[in-house]
């Protein structure tokens, strides 16, 4: 009844070693309150356990391979702040082959350890668990009359654990595709309900609002709309301005369903139609978002798709006159960042900037069947741009969408919100 993850895990770890995964710990909000807890990405990935203060240990070639430390039952706690598995549900409904209370993990460590030739822990998280483990390794090996060994190598299981989270099983993307879909509704409604005269928190509380009322945990990380010059800001968050007749709103939003993001940006007019400059950077940014997600298919590189954005872009902003030049030149000189500063996309999964490595001794990783990535790119001209046409000043435009890349090519997660801007003003208008 262990994840399969975690079953995944064993298999690749060395026989005889042993790892250690702690949990995230509850975080204050201010004086005696708390933030709403998020299990450690990671942890979460292996064990599927959401309390807080736990630690898995996990041992393949032991008679116990699965330890895991948990917060014991307590009546008294669990009035205050919810049911707890403690440790019978720890190993009754999460598979662990013993568990023990978290308070006793200190006096366990030892026993743990002994006998790993290599011990996977992730230094530089946790310094007071770091600390508790360095000193216990260094403890035993003052131990030499006895048969007692410490683990002679300490590994990151970061070299595992997050190469599996870059490939998604079915499960999860059947997880991510419903993260992704409660977005899209979200977006929708958005898209319709926009006015001018209404501020960006209103937005925001609208999205969010159909996030919690299916289930989602919340924004999978704080949600972006900005209004006007605002959706230049590239992580604009104060989302506490005016939505202007004539401008166009950006919304970057994406909810977070059973452990999974989702992660969509779209940019739309606040009165329902494009003007004509917005239009045309508008569609720009759309023709090159589209293109890339074309080019999604297993052994297209990240900085390939990168770099077939940067052309299309650069091509496109010398003929609006936002760029003087050659595209090459432009391209070699990275003029194109003054309007397009920010990455194509990024891997998506547990966490919104999902973990994995995007480079292999300095190769740009090949996308795989399994791998799910955001493709967004967009233009960003800030309303004291100098020496450009100025039509253009203060308009943001990003395109984000989420992409599954699959043996046959990319299967795009999110295309229930429109992005066409014929397709979004038919919808506005309804
Ligand atoms: N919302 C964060 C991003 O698009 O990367
Ligand atoms: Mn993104
Ligand atoms: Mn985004």
């Amino acid at each position: 009844m262990i994840t399969p993850q975690l079953a995944e895990f064993m298999r690749q770890m060395d026989q005889k070693s042993v790892a250690i995964i702690p949990g995230a710990r509850e975080a204050t909000r201010s004086n005696d309150t708390q933030y709403r807890f998020r299990q450690d990405s990671d942890f979460y990935y292996l064990t599927g356990f959401e309390e807080p203060e736990a630690i898995a240990v996990i041992a393949p070639g032991r008679a116990e391979k699965y330890t895991l430390f948990v917060r014991p039952r307590d009546p008294e706690q669990e009035i205050w702040v919810g049911r707890r598995a403690g440790v019978e549900g720890a190993k009754s409904d999460f598979g662990a082959d013993q568990s023990f209370p978290i308070a006793e993990f200190d006096e366990k460590l030892q026993d743990m350890l002994d006998g790993a030739e290599k011990l996977y822990y992730r230094l530089g998280v946790h310094s007071d668990l770091d600390n508790k483990i360095i000193s216990q390794i260094s403890e035993m090996r003052a131990i030499n009359r006895k048969p007692i060994h410490a683990p002679r190598t300490i590994i990151d299981p970061a070299t595992i654990v997050h190469e599996m989270r870059v490939l998604k099983s079915p499960e999860e993307i059947e997880l991510m595709q419903r993260a992704a879909d409660i977005a899209a509704e979200a977006h929708v409604e958005a898209m319709k309900a926009v006015r001018p005269g209404m501020k960006e928190y209103e937005v925001e509380a609208m999205i969010e609002q159909v996030f919690r009322r299916h289930g989602a945990a919340g924004p999978a990380y704080t949600s972006i709309v900005g209004a006007g010059a605002n959706a230049t800001v590239l992580h604009y968050i104060n989302n506490d301005g005016e939505l202007n007749d004539g401008e166009l709103l950006l919304v970057d939003a994406g909810a977070e369903y059973k452990g999974y993001a989702s992660d969509i940006t779209r940019t739309f007019p606040i009165n329902g139609r494009y003007t004509k400059a917005q239009r045309e950077i508008y569609d720009l940014v759309l023709e090159t978002q589209m293109s890339c997600v074309e080019m999604v298919r297993p052994g297209v590189t990240h900085d390939e798709l990168k770099a077939h954005s940067v052309e299309m872009l650069t091509e496109g902003m010398v003929r609006l006159g936002l760029l003087k030049g050659e595209p090459a030149n432009l391209i070699k000189e990275e003029k194109y960042k003054q309007f397009y500063m920010h990455g194509l996309g990024h891997l998506l999964g547990i966490d919104v900037h999902d973990v994995g490595i995007y480079y292999y001794d300095k190769q740009s990783r090949a996308l795989e069947p399994g791998v799910v990535m955001t493709i967004e790119p967009g233009i960003y001209v800030a309303p004291d741009t100098k020496d450009i046409p100025e039509q253009y000043l203060g308009i943001g435009v990003r395109i984000e969408d989420d992409v599954l890349c699959t043996a046959n090519g990319p299967r795009v997660l999110t295309t229930k919100v429109p992005k066409d801007a014929d397709e979004i003003e038919v919808l506005m208008a309804k």
